[in-house]
């Protein structure tokens, strides 16, 4: 990489797609903290704030990309839903190369490569890490110079989990499943850092600090809330399922995150 190159990206505008979301709403002031200019494809409609600029565009259907790839040196792709990543990620990825060589970072989450992702079963419950996979493979044969980091499950997505699963009187959990949550400030630091660093490929992975059964992270909920339900292990079918139980949504080796679920809970959980 040339150094002219490196000096742009210290500079240069960032975008974030995905910046309105859970992950992407932290990334975004840390970037304008470290004095990056930085943009934000939404598929709203917003005026700037706090010195950050938003298009409005659409990665399904391509509306606006073109715009928001514009001139940015670094793309931090946080946009994501349950399924189609690949499909949106190849319709940026496009766009960018078209405008140039920006640095692309992507967020993808651990297990994405373990997941197998077979039956019409796995797919149901699964089909969110194939959908992870296909982004990455995108990102990684993009001809851009990238970035990857792959997440274990987020506190908040486990709160939302919690919260819902806390509505039924009697609460189902898959058996063996164990999930590794990590805190989501966290992961936009390291986000961030990588962003404004050269790009890595493949960056190890982040995870939070401990192993919890599924059961025990919605008992440290109920226990938050001074609420009493009866918890009741369901089995789960299918390959991905296996995988699950066997762990590949975890990261023991790169328990790097510091927050607990507990102390989340503490914090945000009444
Ligand atoms: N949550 C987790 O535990 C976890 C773990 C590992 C990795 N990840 C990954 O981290 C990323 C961010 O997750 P999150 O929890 O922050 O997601 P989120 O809160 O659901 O936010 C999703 C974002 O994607 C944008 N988006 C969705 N569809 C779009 C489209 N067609 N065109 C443009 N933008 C679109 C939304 O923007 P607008 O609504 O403003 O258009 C929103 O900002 C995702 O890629 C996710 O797979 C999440």
């Amino acid at each position: 990489m040339d150094s002219t190159v490196g000096r742009d990206r210290e500079h240069g505008t960032v975008l974030v797609t995905g910046g309105t979301g859970t992950l992407g709403r932290l990334v975004v002031p840390r970037l304008r903290d470290a004095g990056r200019a930085v943009r934000v494809l939404t598929r709203g409609e917003r005026p700037p704030e706090d010195g950050v600029a938003y298009v409005t565009g659409d990665l399904t259907t391509g509306q606006g990309v073109d715009a928001a790839v514009d001139g940015a040196e670094v793309i931090v792709h946080c946009a994501g839903t349950t399924t189609g990543d690949g499909e949106k990620t190849e319709t940026l990825v496009r766009a960018a190369a078209r405008a140039g060589t920006p640095h692309l970072v992507y967020i993808s989450v651990v297990g994405a490569d373990r997941v197998p992702v077979v039956s019409r079963v796995d797919r149901a419950m699964f089909g969110y890490f194939a959908s992870k996979r296909a982004a990455e493979d995108v990102v990684a044969g993009s001809g851009l110079p990238w970035t990857t980091l792959r997440a274990t499950q987020f506190h908040d997505l486990m709160l939302t989990t919690a919260r819902q699963m806390a509505k039924l009187p009697v609460i189902p959990v898959p058996s063996g499943f164990r999930f590794q949550p990590v805190d989501t400030g966290e992961v936009a630091d390291r986000l961030v850092e990588l962003a404004l660093g050269a790009p890595a490929a493949l960056a190890p992975d982040i995870a939070g600090p401990r192993v919890y059964a599924m059961d025990d992270l919605v008992r440290g909920y109920l226990r938050a809330r001074g609420k009493h339900r009866p918890i009741v292990p369901v089995p789960a079918p299918g390959r991905a399922a296996r995988a699950y139980r066997d762990g590949a949504n975890l990261a023991p080796d790169r328990a790097v995150g510091r927050r607990t679920w507990e102390e989340f809970l503490a914090a945000r959980v009444t």
